[in-house]
């Protein structure tokens, strides 16, 4: 469907919208995107690098939107830097074409144009639409940059497969209107639907002490933890995660660190209460040394050694069974290897759970310490929803996205 002929969603009618251009054949079709947003009512304005301006001239964009166009970092006298007052101003930005240089561009956080430093001086959502020829989409470092770019929150609207500009047939086409409107609202909606809520995600396998330096774990890398803190934080939620991993530095998460079960059911008693939902990715054991030893075993006091172990408490079914916690939404998650949806229904149960995110360990693409993730989300009262292989940041979107609506206002 050609791009001026898509119904504007209503959700988008009004915004302040920043068009980022990078230089692409594609550039062309963006005009009709952008004229069609004015006439729906939004405010756009257009901003390009030098390489968009040898497709399509700024005058051309300047005329179906009604704004000057932006075409470089120096302000004119008196004026504020073009960079910053686009990012102040932009209730949304859509990158569109975005290059492979410019996703590059992006991806290293470079700030050597107008569209690559208003995405630096950005505080809004961005939506990013990808076209250019089928080798380049399938280079490795192109989709390693991609990759980067969902983690941090971007949305990426996958480009078509198609004929391409360069004679060839493949995937790199721009993707159709729709799905660029859908991703934009899907990036409004996202936004702040979680401010005001008091969100606790735990993360990361436990450590159970064997003696001072050693100690029993698992292989949970802590990383769709992280991905679902980064998640509800960015959508506006007050995040503490309790965890045993170390992480990246993000804006908006309080990070609690802890070693055993038992330091996560106490962190989890002092955390939680008023919260609204308790998501609890981390991977805890199931056994422990019944006794650690105060020193270091040696291996010459030692010829053998027996360790006793004793079960680990269910910390998500004793929080279950406290009234103060009664109120709190609370979400776990199960690696399976078999059974994956009786299985989880039965945790569900057995743990006083709302829900479960259950994944299948069998997969070598997708679970402990990958990018990746899929699996399938239930609902206590049966309902059911796939989650499709993804990045564990768009996963933890999804969840959130799925979770939300039935949260107590
Ligand atoms: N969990 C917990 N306390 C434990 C073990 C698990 O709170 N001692 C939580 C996990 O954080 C997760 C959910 O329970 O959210 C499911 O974890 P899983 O290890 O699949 O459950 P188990 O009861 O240990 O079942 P299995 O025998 O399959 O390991």
């Amino acid at each position: 469907m050609p791009l001026d002929a898509t119904p504007i969603p209503i959700e988008l009618r009004g915004l302040r919208i920043a068009l980022l251009v990078s230089g692409g054949i594609a550039a062309y079709k963006v005009v009709d995107l952008a004229s069609a947003l004015s006439q729906a009512g939004c405010q756009v304005r257009v901003a390009m690098t030098a390489a968009a301006m040898r497709f399509v001239g700024p005058p051309t964009f300047q005329g179906v939107t009604g704004k000057p166009v932006a075409t470089g970092i120096w302000p004119a006298d008196g004026t504020p830097e073009p960079h910053v007052f686009l990012g102040d101003w932009a209730q949304l930005i859509l990158v569109a074409p975005a290059t492979a240089n410019v996703i590059g561009r992006i991806a290293d956080g470079r700030s050597d144009d107008i569209v690559t430093a208003t995405l630096l001086a950005a505080r809004c959502p961005v939506v990013i639409a990808p076209a250019m020829n089928d080798a380049m989409w399938a280079k490795p470092a192109l989709q390693e940059n991609l990759t980067k770019l969902r983690h941090r929150g971007i949305t990426v609207v996958e480009p078509e497969t198609g004929h391409l500009a360069s004679g060839h047939e493949g995937a790199g086409r721009l993707a159709g209107a729709s799905a660029i409107l859908n991703a934009m609202v899907h990036g409004i909606r996202a936004r702040y639907d979680l401010a005001g809520r008091r969100v606790v995600v735990t993360a990361g396998g436990t450590r159970e002490p064997i003696d001072p330096v050693r100690f029993i774990s698992n292989y949970s890398s802590g990383k769709m933890g992280f991905a679902l803190a980064a998640a509800a934080a960015d959508r506006g939620a007050k995040v503490t995660l309790i965890t045993t991993a170390n992480h990246p530095e993000h804006n908006g998460i309080d990070v609690q660190r802890v070693d055993t079960a038992e330091e996560m059911l106490a962190e989890l008693r002092s955390q939680l209460r008023g919260s609204d939902l308790l998501l609890m990715a981390a991977a805890v054991g199931d056994f422990r040394p019944a006794k650690a030893s105060d020193r270091k075993i040696r291996r010459e006091e030692t010829p053998s050694l027996t360790l006793e172990l004793e079960p680990i408490p269910d910390v998500v079914a004793s929080l279950a069974a406290e009234p103060a916690f009664a109120t709190v939404f609370r979400v776990g998650f199960a690696a399976e290897d078999s059974k994956l949806d009786a299985k989880a229904m039965e945790k569900v149960k057995r743990k006083g759970l709302q829900a479960i995110v259950a994944n299948d360990i069998s997969r070598r693409d997708i679970g402990f310490g990958s990018e990746y993730n899929a699996g399938v989300l239930l609902f206590a009262d049966g309902a059911r929803h796939e989650l499709e292989k993804a990045t564990k940041r768009e996963l933890a979107d999804k969840i959130l996205d799925l979770v939300l609506p039935r949260l107590k206002r």
